[in-house]
C-alpha cells in the first residue's frame, strides 16, 4: 500500500469515508432513510415502522409492526444489577446514567434482535434515571406513548403523537459524530454495548446532541425581538457559538428543523416564544448565514410538549439508537478496522 502524506480536511469535512445504504441527504437537501424522505414518511408512518425500516431495510407489514412493538416492550425490562447502578447514580445527569448503564449491559449476540433488545432498554433506563413514574403503569400502546408517559407521567395520545414526530427526525443521520464513533468501535469487533457506549459518550457533546438542552437556556429568557437581536449580536461579537444553529451538512436549511417549525406554527402559533424563535432564525440567517438546526426547534417543541429539559438529550439518544443498530449491523457486514493515520508534526531526533 502506498502511503500518501496528504492530509484529509480538518474534521473530515466533506470527505466520504465509507459507503452506506442506511441514510443520506439527497440533492434537494432532504434527509432520506433507506430511500424514503423523512419529512414525508413522518406524516404517514409510525416510529416503530421507521425503526424497523432502518434496521431490516424494508417496511414491515401490520403483523410485523405489532410484533416489533411487542418486542420493544418485552425487552425493556432491566436486569436487577442495572437497576442498582441507576439507584446508586440517582440525581446525576441522565446521559451519564444512561451511558454507564448501557456499558454495564451484556449482549451476547450481534444480530438484529440482540441489538434491538439493548435499544429497547434505553427509555426504561431514562425513566428510572429521571425518577419518572412507575413503568409498570405505562400504557401498553406505542413506543411514543410509553416514552411520553415515562417522562411526564401522563398517558396523552395527542402529545405522544407529537413526540413521535421529533423521535422520527432524530432517528438517523448517516456518519454524524456519534454514529461514526460507534462504527469505529464496531470495526474493532467490540460488542454492541461497547459500541453504543462510544456513541452515547460522543452524542453528549454540545456541538452534537448536547446542543438541544442548551437552547432553552437563552430562548425562554428572550421576551421581544429587540432582546433576540441583542442576544444574537452579543454572542456573535464575543465569537461564541449560537446553540441550535449551523450544521456540518445543512448549510442552507435543515429539513428536520423546518419540519418541526411547521408543527410549532401549527400547534403553538399563539405562543410568544415561538414567534421569537422564528424571528431569531431569520435574524441569524440575515447576520451570519447560519441555518437553525433540528436542536433549535426541537428543544422548544419538547418544552411545549411539557417535557422537562433534563430529558431532551436522552430523547435524542433513545431515538438515534435505532440508527446505531442499523450502522452496527452494516459495519459488521463488511468490516475493515477503521484506523487512519496522523501526519506527525512533532519534534524529531531528540536525545536524552
Ligand atoms: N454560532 C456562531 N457561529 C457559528 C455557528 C454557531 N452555531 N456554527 C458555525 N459558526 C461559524 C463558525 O464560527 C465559522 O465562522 P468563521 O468562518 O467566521 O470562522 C463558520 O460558521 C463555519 O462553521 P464551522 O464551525 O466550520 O462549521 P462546522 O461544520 O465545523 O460546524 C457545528 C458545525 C454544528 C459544529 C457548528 O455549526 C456549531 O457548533 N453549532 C452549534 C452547536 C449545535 O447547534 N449543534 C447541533 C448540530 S445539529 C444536531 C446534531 O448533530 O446533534
Amino acid at each position: 500500500m502506498k502511503l500518501m502524506e496528504e492530509l484529509a480536511p480538518k474534521g473530515l469535512q466533506g470527505v466520504y469515508v465509507d459507503k452506506t445504504e442506511i441514510a443520506t441527504t439527497d440533492s434537494t437537501g432532504n434527509l432520506v432513510y433507506r430511500g424514503y424522505r423523512v419529512v414525508e414518511i413522518a406524516d404517514r408512518l409510525s416510529f416503530e415502522e421507521i425503526a424497523y425500516l432502518l434496521v431490516y431495510s424494508r417496511l414491515p407489514n401490520r403483523e410485523e409492526t405489532d410484533e416489533f412493538r411487542k418486542f420493544l416492550i418485552e425487552n425493556s425490562k432491566l436486569p436487577g444489577y442495572v437497576v442498582k447502578i441507576i439507584s446508586a447514580m440517582k440525581g446525576m445527569n441522565i446521559m451519564d446514567i444512561l451511558r454507564t448503564s448501557v456499558s454495564a449491559l451484556t449482549v451476547s449476540g450481534r444480530d438484529e434482535k440482540s441489538l434491538l433488545s439493548l435499544a429497547a432498554k434505553f427509555p426504561a433506563i431514562v425513566n428510572l434515571a429521571g425518577d419518572g413514574p412507575d413503568p409498570d403503569k405505562a400504557p401498553t400502546g406505542s413506543f411514543s406513548e410509553r416514552f411520553y408517559y415515562f417522562m411526564t407521567g401522563r398517558d396523552d395520545q395527542k402529545n405522544a403523537g407529537l413526540l413521535e414526530k421529533i423521535l422520527i427526525m432524530y432517528m438517523e443521520h448517516e456518519f454524524n459524530a456519534s454514529t461514526f464513533a460507534l462504527r469505529v468501535t464496531a470495526s474493532t469487533l467490540a460488542d454492541p454495548a461497547c459500541a453504543f457506549t462510544s456513541a452515547l459518550a460522543t452524542l453528549k457533546g454540545p456541538l452534537h446532541g448536547g446542543a438541544n438542552s442548551e437552547v432553552l437556556k437563552f430562548l425562554l429568557g428572550l421576551k421581544s425581538q429587540d432582546e433576540v437581536r441583542r442576544y444574537v449580536d452579543d454572542t456573535l461579537a464575543k465569537k461564541e457559538k449560537l446553540m441550535g444553529f449551523g450544521h456540518r451538512v445543512y448549510k442552507d436549511r435543515d429539513p428536520r428543523a423546518q419540519y418541526i417549525k411547521g408543527l410549532l406554527l401549527r400547534y403553538f402559533s399563539d405562543r410568544e416564544v415561538v414567534r421569537n424563535a422564528v424571528f431569531m432564525e431569520e435574524y441569524v440567517w440575515e447576520k451570519k448565514n447560519l441555518a437553525a438546526n433540528v436542536d433549535f426547534y426541537g428543544a422548544l417543541y419538547m418544552y411545549l410538549l411539557g417535557i422537562d429539559e433534563k430529558y431532551y438529550l436522552p430523547v435524542f439518544a433513545c431515538s438515534r439508537v435505532f440508527g446505531w443498530v442499523a450502522h452496527y449491523i452494516e459495519q459488521q457486514s463488511n468490516n475493515k478496522l477503521i484506523r487512519p493515520l496522523a501526519l506527525y508534526t512533532g519534534k524529531k531526533d531528540q536525545k536524552i
